[in-house]
């Protein structure tokens, strides 16, 4: 196995609206979809396209959508033998504008009954993969647990912190790549994060925690990666925005293949740039990518 996913699993209901709906506001939405989402599926759905062998661990409802959520990620390709059945799917009510930016309400549901124990039944797919690829929507100690066995086999373990939780010295020391957005940034280092100092600052002191690389998607702006050797900027690709869900999510998919792959951490970011920027000109966090991204 190249990677094993541990992380969320969710059913999008995606609503298009003019702006972000207000306190006390009653909008109408032009068009409503579902997709299949989670953190966690993007993720494995994009390094599941890309080629890589992805085992999943998580847990969906017992529902219907708990059903279509792991029909779905079969049908790409994702191993779901270690998905597990309890409680009701989680579901992420989205709005997206116009201009392609999203609000999200999230139902957690079953992603937050994955525990430390079902983590540990499945230590032996973790410590025979080469990466471990992480979020945080479901519970940190199951989150830590899956770090501790991953990193005790000297695995690579990359951790997207999204949506924040506040993180322990002694889970950020085993982290291999952590990839926070800009806001995530300022939130887990407490520094505000606006320059490019202090965003190297930031970087600084999640290195000095013994995290080994830094990569921040900051947007329009791209990303920065650092680690104690390199670090530099990769720009962002400009494409007509349909609907940023998810764009995240592919960005750390292809970053897990293409380092699993051997590939330099500047390339690996290059390239996960350019996953990204496909995902923002469709609809939905899960879309198709095409072969001639892979080129
Ligand atoms: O990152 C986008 C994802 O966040 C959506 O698919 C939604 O399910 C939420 O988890």
């Amino acid at each position: 196995m190249d990677i094993t996913l541990v992380g969320s699993i969710n059913i999008d209901l995606v609503y298009r609206v003019p702006y972000i709906v207000n306190s006390g506001e009653t909008l109408h939405s032009a068009t409503y979809s579902v997709h299949f989402g989670g953190k966690g599926a993007n993720q494995a759905v994009t390094a599941g396209q890309l080629g890589a062998n992805v085992h999943f661990i998580g847990k969906v409802g017992k529902d219907d959508f708990g059903e279509q959520a792991i029909n779905n990620l079969q049908d790409k390709g994702v191993y779901v033998d270690s998905i597990r059945k309890e409680g009701a799917t989680g579901q992420a009510m989205i709005q997206v504008t116009d201009a392609g930016d999203n609000a999200i309400v999230l139902f957690s549901g079953a992603n937050f009954l994955v525990t430390p124990k079902q983590i540990e039944q499945e230590a032996a797919i973790i410590s025979s993969s080469k990466a471990l690829l992480l979020q945080l929507e479901i519970p940190l100690d199951a989150v830590e647990k899956a770090v501790e066995i991953a990193s005790q086999h000297g695995k690579i373990v990359i951790l997207n912190p999204a949506p924040f939780q506040r993180l322990p010295d002694s889970l950020l020391k085993n982290i291999t790549f952590i990839t926070p957005n800009e806001t995530e940034l300022a939130q887990l280092t407490g520094i505000e994060v606006t320059t490019e100092e202090n965003i190297r600052s930031a970087c600084r002191l999640l290195l000095d925690k013994g995290v080994g690389t830094v990569v921040v998607t900051l947007g329009s702006r791209g990303s920065f990666y650092m680690n104690h050797k390199e670090s530099g900027w990769v720009q962002a690709l400009r494409v007509d925005t349909i609907d940023t869900t998810g764009a995240g999510d592919a960005f750390n998919g292809a970053l897990a293949v293409a380092l699993c792959r051997g590939k330099s951490l500047r390339s690996s970011v290059v390239f996960a740039t350019k996953v990204a920027a496909f995902v923002v000109t469709q609809m939905g966090a899960q879309p198709l990518i095409p072969e001639s991204i892979l080129k």
